[in-house]
């Protein structure tokens, strides 16, 4: 409790809410970005039980937690948690920063900003006017769509092995732009500008079935996982004559710079903070 003579300076709670969460990155990031900025934050992993997270996160906000990352499974349960939802997030379907505000739960997703800033201005990748594939019709895609659709590329598909999915995933974005969805056997002499994995594949050590072709000359290829070494489908991209190849590591860090900048109003510098990741995880 912090009375008149407390002087201890003030340091505000974050954490980040998934299951499983040793793996996470998030509260080194977070420690980074805050060193940084000079931010008095304190940002921890918290391991939740399936069925416990809403318990969880009324205990973090009593506790007077000023902001949760959410990860996997737990994002569609924060955005229905959530009073308030930004249109990124309401797309999105899923919620993966909670900023705690005036009594409310207010709900954001930054995963697609984070892939979109990884894109532009790290990777230098254009996205307006481009053709661009998006693999996946899971919440890894659904997150993503907006944003990408929203810098107008020329055509935005969606492929999935269950075709049903990236149909309806399609539609639901179908006022946002050129987006249509389909199977991988429909995929046949077509090619792409920027080919975007959003599956689960990698994760598992499997390959998608792409055609051969489906990368155009100078093209770009996107994994949204990462590790230590090029994942399957990186690897595949290379072989095929890719121009550039990129994993999900800045993506990472940009998502979690923006739920920095919405409960601080400070950006971080990112490219130093995925510099020293990169050393890390090698
Ligand atoms: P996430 O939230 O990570 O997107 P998800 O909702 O379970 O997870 O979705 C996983 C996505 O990866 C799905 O689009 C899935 O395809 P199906 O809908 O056809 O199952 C896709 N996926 C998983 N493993 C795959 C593989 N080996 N090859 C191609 N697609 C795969």
């Amino acid at each position: 409790m912090t009375d008149i003579f407390d002087f201890s300076p003030r340091v505000d709670d974050y954490a980040v809410m998934g299951n499983p969460i040793s793996h996470s990155k998030s509260p080194l990031i977070h420690a980074r970005f805050a060193q940084q900025t000079k931010q008095a934050i304190h940002y921890t992993a918290i391991h939740v039980d399936p069925g416990g997270f809403e318990q969880a996160v009324g205990n973090f906000v009593a506790s007077g937690g000023k902001g949760l990352n959410v990860t996997v499974p737990f994002k569609q349960e924060a955005w229905a948690l959530a009073d308030e939802r930004s249109e990124r997030a309401e797309r999105a379907g899923a919620v993966n920063t909670l900023i705690f505000k005036d009594k409310k739960i207010i709900g954001d997703n930054t995963d697609g900003i984070g892939l979109v800033r990884d894109l532009l201005e790290n990777k230098k990748q254009e996205v307006q006017g481009q053709r661009v594939l998006v693999m996946g019709a899971g919440g890894a895609a659904r997150g993503v769509l907006l944003p990408l659709l929203i810098l107008q590329p020329a055509r935005l598909l969606i492929v999935n092995r269950t075709a049903e999915k990236a149909k309806d995933l399609a539609n639901a974005f179908a006022d946002m732009g050129t987006v249509a969805g389909c199977g991988y056997e429909a995929l046949a002499g077509q090619s792409f500008d920027l080919v975007i994995n959003a599956t689960a594949a990698s994760l598992q050590g499997e390959l998608p079935p792409l055609p051969e072709g489906i990368i155009s000359d100078a093209g770009a290829c996107y994994d949204m996982m990462y590790g230590s070494e090029p994942t399957v489908f990186m690897t595949w991209c290379q072989q095929q004559g890719a121009d550039e190849v990129f994993d999900g590591l800045g993506m990472l860090v940009e998502q979690a710079a923006e739920s920095f900048y919405l409960w601080r109003g400070v950006r971080p510098h990112t490219n130093e903070v995925i510099k020293s990741l990169r050393q890390d995880i090698k």
